[in-house]
């Protein structure tokens, strides 16, 4: 039921007159009434004029800033709060206030355009932010500014929160803005509270609704799907909406991520232009809507899809939005990748400041086919290879439905008898009698229809009752809304790790969208089945909260049949992601260097495999761009291939340090050139390494006439260039004892030579003292 009517003003009056009290000063990054004089004004005002209210008597502006940017908030005369700049920080911040008045919008509803959150059901006609139907059944929504507050969480983090109201119902919606300072990365949610008697039912609840001005904008979204991960498309934005979207339950960034970027005015490039990199962070169905509006600004709200998700929320409950991620660099793509990365290694991914451990993996090397002799034949490998860790993947589990192909035994597992008679127990001990630790995959979210977990628990599979199943890899998805299916998924890891307290590292896979979505449990529970794809997502971290409550530092690989779930949402469980099961090191290059502006290369795994049949230098070349493993027969390498290999795992363990936790400067697009060239270099600039790689191969005197000009070094500094990963027999064309100034590399560069005879080339910068 709404509560007590009262016209706008009077609502308005009412909070805004209580608030002027308790204003905090400017300084502290919290909302303000701008300078001394017009809070005189106001309370003059407020004495004498109680039928109209001014601007100058209500306007709260509330700056959101990190280091560079700001985004800045400010309520109309009617207590709407509305995003009326978003870009580079002014020096002079109290020159905010101001901005409203260069911007000639006009129409009756124009500032609903610029909404921080546009309610649905009011004066509002445009994609709305949040759309509910109260307990009474009315549709309409509109929310005011109520108060907000800046708390300090350290020297670096901020959190704004910002509450709003529906002066007619009781309905409240926090938004919460996270600085991050240094990194200039900002994490928005919001929080919607049910303060009805009774449910209230979402149709759409996005975590953030930012406001753009620009005169043109670029979207650049990526689509794929398997082995074909990130290709990116750029779209100049016109009139209406764009939307990017998934509607596929888990595995969700298949088809396509939440990740984007958004330049302004014109396409930025690698080091200029205006440009906003984020996504939403979040395992399951999201929908970005890119609008540009009659004013030529673009709207742009993020959040989970509302497709078929319209969610319950019952009286005085809450719901917590997922984190829209988001930062924006006037120097280019280059930068606001640093920006996450950055922010990526400190604050979200698990571990990122840490390092990470080479494996040797037998996907490719066996797929099903192999036993515990095998097995341990392998570890020997691993041991020669000079790796850390020797990782088991699909195919060992099952006895009833043995998991010999991929059409059986998900969800039974039990160690396959005939595989492994003596369990996993023993191939740990071997592992470390070879010298090698032991990782295992699991697709613990999944079951086959043939197997015993199936032939129990049907009630635990998401699908319709009374329509035929439809597989997706032969397999189905167990429905996470159950808290009895999240124990079950919890266990299959506690199991393992309380078995084998020595296990090194798990292969979390997820290998199936979901297709006829229906919940047993949810129509058990008297619950709408349209919280299924939600409450799956919100099931499975709570599995991963629980584990890491146990398990907080076993690395742990997020791979969905190639790059089909990486995202901000699941890596802070996750320490490392799997871009793609396409290997072939060409592709791979594109697809790593995609997944580059978005996540840092200690978190890719990259691996070796034979999927290709160009050289091993350049395969490994490739992986050593991220994090490097390998998924190989060792025994079947020849004398020079393995002597290569030896010196290139010692090799990475010496240039690792560049590549987990330096800053990665692009040098030269694949897209554009014959060539792909990206460096790393680390923080004091003494030392660099740079990567270059030959991505076409049609005849070409030289693929690389020029030179290539470095980046992220110091100008004044003097280093040297010296080639590593030299195949045995081979010498290489670039002179180790020549010393070059910054200057000289960053201005004229260098010319790494490379062409059908030298296709990859890998360079070590460091600084003479
Ligand atoms: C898909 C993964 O991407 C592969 O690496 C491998 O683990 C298979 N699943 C196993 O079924």
């Amino acid at each position: 039921m709404p509560t007590k009517k009262m016209t706008d003003k009077e609502w308005f009056h009412q909070h805004l007159s209580d608030r002027s009290t308790k204003l905090i000063p400017y300084k502290s990054a919290t909302p303000k009434k701008f300078n001394s004089s017009t809070v005189a004004w106001s309370t003059l005002l407020l004495l004498f004029v109680t039928t109209s209210i001014s601007l100058a008597q209500t306007t709260v502006t509330i700056p959101v800033e990190t280091e560079k940017n700001a985004m800045v908030l400010q309520t109309d005369n009617e207590g709407r709060l509305g995003v009326i700049y978003f870009g580079s920080k002014l020096a002079n911040t109290t020159e905010y206030e101001g901005i409203p008045s260069q911007y000639n919008l006009k129409s009756d509803n124009a500032p609903t355009y610029n909404s921080c959150y546009t309610p649905a059901g009011t004066w509002n006609l445009i994609e709305p932010a949040v759309q509910i139907t109260h307990a009474d059944g009315n549709m309409s929504l509109d929310l005011k500014y109520v108060s907000s507050e800046t708390k300090k969480i350290d020297a670096n983090v901020n959190l704004t929160s910002v509450l709003l109201k529906d002066p007619l119902y009781a309905n409240e919606v926090t938004l919460y803005y996270k600085t991050y300072y240094k990194e200039n990365v900002v994490e928005q949610w919001s929080v919607i509270k049910n303060g009805e008697k009774k449910a209230i039912h979402m149709q759409k609840y996005a975590s953030a609704n930012l406001y753009l001005m620009g005169n043109d904008f670029y979207l650049t979204h990526y689509n794929g799907t398997w082995g074909n991960e990130m290709k990116p498309e750029e779209d100049h934005l016109s009139h209406g909406i764009k939307s990017i979207d998934s509607k596929l339950g888990t595995r969700a960034n298949l088809l396509e991520p939440s990740a984007f970027m958004v330049s302004f005015d014109k396409p930025a490039t690698e080091d200029e232009g205006k440009v906003l990199l984020g996504q939403l962070a979040w395992s399951g169905n999201f929908k970005l809507d890119f609008e540009v509006d009659n004013y030529n600004n673009l709207r742009l709200i993020a959040g989970i899809n509302p497709y078929a998700s319209e969610y319950q929320l019952a009286a005085g409950q809450e719901f917590t939005t997922p984190g829209f991620i988001y930062t924006f660099s006037n120097n280019g793509k280059g930068e606001a990748s640093r920006n996450l990365h950055h922010w990526a290694t400190k604050y979200r991914l698990l571990d990122g400041e840490g390092s990470r451990l080479t494996l040797l993996n037998n996907w490719e090397a066996t797929y099903f086919d192999f036993d515990e002799n095998k097995l341990v034949g392998l570890f020997k490998g691993a041991k020669k290879l000079g790796v850390d860790m020797f990782l088991l993947d699909d195919g060992w589990f099952a006895n009833k439905y043995p998991r010999n192909a991929d059409t059986a035994g998900l969800g039974d597992w039990q160690e396959n008898k005939k595989k492994l008679p003596h369990g996993i127990g023993y191939l740990v001990k071997e592992a470390t009698a070879a010298g090698v630790k032991f990782g295992i995959w699991v697709e613990p979210e999944m079951v086959s229809p043939k197997s015993e977990l199936y032939e129990k628990h049907k009630d635990w599979v998401i699908r319709e009752i009374d329509r035929p199943e439809k597989y997706y890899r032969h397999q189905l998805v167990l429905d996470l809304s159950n808290p009895a299916v999240q124990n079950f998924v919890y266990g299959v890891l506690d199991t393992l790790f309380t078995k084998n307290p020595t296990l090194a590292f798990i292969k979390w896979d997820c290998n199936a969208v979901i297709y006829n979505a229906h919940s047993a449990y949810l129509q058990k529970a008297g619950l709408p089945q349209s919280q299924l794809y939600v409450d799956y997502v919100k099931g499975l971290y709570k599995v991963l909260e629980r584990l890491r409550a146990k398990y907080p530092t076993v690395p742990m690989m997020l791979c969905s049949g190639g790059g089909g779930r990486v995202d901000y949402g699941a890596l802070q469980y996750f320490t490392e992601y799997w871009p793609s099961d396409n290997t072939d090191p060409v592709e791979r290059i594109f697809i790593q260097w995609e997944y580059s502006y978005f996540y840092p290369a200690i978190a890719s795994c990259n691996h070796i495999t034979d999927w290709s049949k160009l050289p091993l230098k350049f395969r490994t070349d490739v992986a050593m761009m991220g994090k490097m493993g390998y998924d190989i027969v060792v025994d079947k390498l020849n004398e020079k291939d393995l002597q290569f290999s030896q010196q290139a795992v010692t090799n990475y363990r010496s240039i690792s340090d560049l590549v987990w936790h330096g800053d990665l400067y692009r040098l030269v697009n694949p897209n554009k050139n014959p060539i792909a060239s990206l460096m790393f270099s680390n923080t004091d600039k003494s030392r660099a390494i740079v990567f270059n790689y030959l991505v076409n191969t049609r005849f070409m005197p030289s693929a690389t006439p020029l030179p290539v000009q470095l980046k992220g070094l110091d100008a004044a500094k003097k280093y040297t260039v010296k080639e590593i990963n030299v195949y045995p027999g081979t010498s290489s064309s670039i002179q180790p004892s020549t010393v070059y100034s910054g200057n000289f590399l960053m201005t004229v560069g260098i010319n790494p030579d490379v062409h059908l005879g030298r296709a990859s080339v890998l360079l070590e910068v460091n600084e003479v003292k």
